[in-house]
C-alpha cells in the first residue's frame, strides 16, 4: 500500500504542476471583464491632476493593454441630476440620472476597448461592428483610491444614449443590434435606434453587433452549400485552445481522482481484513477452540452456544 500512496502523491504533484504550467502559459490577455474594470478605474483616476469638474481627462493605460482608451470626468452629483452631461465621448446623459448610494461628487469613467472588445467580451455567433464602450461611476471622495466599488446609477426620466460614430456597415440584409453587458455579467440585446444609437438606463458596456454568419465572405458562402458560423478573429482561436487545454486538464484530473478513489477503497479493505486477522489471532491465543466457519472467502470463528445463560430480569428478586 505504501507504493500506492506514494504513487498517488506523485500523481497529485504532477497534476498541480500541470495546472501551474497551464496558468503560466495562458497569455496575458486572459483577463476578466471585472478585473479590467478595476484596473481601468485606477488608470483613469491617475489622469486627474487638480481636476476641474465637468472636464474629461484621458488616462494612460499600461503597454500590455495598448488599444484600450480610458478617460475620467469628475462631477457634482447634483449637477448630473439637474443638468446631465450633454456629451461625454459616445454617451449622452439626460437629466434625472441619480446614483446609489448618494455621494456629493462622482467620477464618470469611460472605456473604449478598441481591438480588445472581442477578448474581454467574447460573443460567439456575433461580430462587433463597433468597439465596446463603457461608462462606470465611482465615488470621487478619494481620487487616489483603488479597487473602488461602482456606484449604481439609474436614468429615470429619459434613457442614456450611446451614439457610435464609426460603425462598420452590416452585410446586406442583416440588421445590426445593440448589445449591453451589465456589471454582473449579464448581456442584453436591444433594437438599434436610427443614427447608430443604443440606449440604456444603467451603466455598463455597450456595442453594436451582427450575427457573424452574415460576415462570412460571400464567395465562400456561395461555393459551399453549408454555411457555418465562422469564428471572428484571434480572440476566438485563443478561447478554443484554452477549451482544449481545459478538456485535457479535466480528463487528466478525472483519471487521477479515479485512481485515488480506487486506491483508497483498496486500502480501506486491506485495513479491515488486517483487523480481522488480528482478532482471529487474539482468539487463538486465548486457547479456546472455536468452530471456524467460512464467511465469503475469509474464515471466522463461530461460537456454538452461549456459555452463560441469560437470566431474565423479572426472575431476579433481591
Ligand atoms: C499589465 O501590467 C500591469 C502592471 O504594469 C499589471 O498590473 C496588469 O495586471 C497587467 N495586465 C494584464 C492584462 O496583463
Ligand atoms: C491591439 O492593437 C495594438 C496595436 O494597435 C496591439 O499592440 C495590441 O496587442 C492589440 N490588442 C489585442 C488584444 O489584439
Ligand atoms: C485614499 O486611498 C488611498 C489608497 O487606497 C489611501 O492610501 C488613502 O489613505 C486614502 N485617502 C483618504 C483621505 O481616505
Amino acid at each position: 500500500m505504501r507504493v500506492g500512496i506514494s504513487l498517488l502523491i506523485r500523481l497529485s504533484l504532477l497534476w498541480l504542476l500541470f495546472l501551474s504550467l497551464l496558468n503560466a502559459q495562458s497569455p496575458p490577455t486572459e483577463i476578466s471583464a471585472r478585473s479590467l474594470d478595476a484596473l481601468l478605474q485606477d488608470y483613469a483616476f491617475r489622469a486627474f491632476f487638480q481636476p476641474k469638474t465637468g472636464i474629461s481627462y484621458d488616462g494612460k493605460v499600461p503597454s500590455n493593454l495598448t488599444g484600450i482608451r480610458v478617460s475620467a470626468m469628475r462631477l457634482r452629483s447634483g449637477s448630473l441630476r439637474i443638468r446631465g452631461v450633454h456629451s461625454y465621448k459616445e454617451f449622452q446623459i439626460p437629466i434625472g440620472v441619480v446614483e446609489q448610494p448618494y455621494v456629493e461628487r462622482l467620477v464618470l469613467v469611460y472605456h473604449n476597448l478598441g481591438n480588445w472588445s472581442n477578448v474581454i467580451y467574447p460573443l460567439p455567433g456575433f461580430s462587433y461592428l463597433a468597439p465596446v464602450v463603457g461608462l462606470l461611476t465611482y465615488n470621487a471622495v478619494n481620487l487616489s483610491a483603488t479597487d473602488l466599488p461602482e456606484l449604481d446609477i439609474r436614468a429615470s426620466d429619459k434613457p442614456i444614449l450611446i451614439k457610435f460614430p464609426d460603425v462598420k456597415s452590416p452585410p446586406y440584409g442583416f440588421s445590426p443590434k445593440c448589445v449591453s453587458f451589465d456589471l454582473h455579467g449579464s448581456l442584453q440585446f436591444d433594437k438599434l435606434l436610427p443614427g447608430n444609437v443604443c440606449s440604456t438606463i444603467k451603466q455598463g458596456h455597450f456595442s453594436i453587433v451582427v450575427e457573424s454568419t452574415a460576415l462570412s465572405p460571400a464567395p465562400a458562402a456561395a461555393a459551399s452549400p453549408t454555411p457555418s458560423a465562422t469564428g471572428d478573429g484571434e480572440g476566438k482561436n485563443g478561447k478554443g485552445k484554452t477549451m482544449v487545454w481545459l478538456i485535457v486538464g479535466c480528463l487528466v484530473g478525472g483519471s487521477v481522482l479515479l485512481i485515488l478513489f480506487v486506491l483508497l477503497v483498496r486500502r480501506a479493505r486491506g485495513w479491515r481484513s488486517g483487523k480481522k486477522i488480528k482478532q482471529m489471532e487474539r482468539v487463538a491465543d486465548t486457547n479456546e477452540a472455536l468452530q471456524m466457519t467460512s464467511v465469503g472467502n475469509t474464515k471466522a470463528p463461530q461460537a456454538v452456544g452461549t456459555r452463560t445463560r441469560p437470566i431474565l430480569e423479572d426472575d431476579y428478586v433481591p
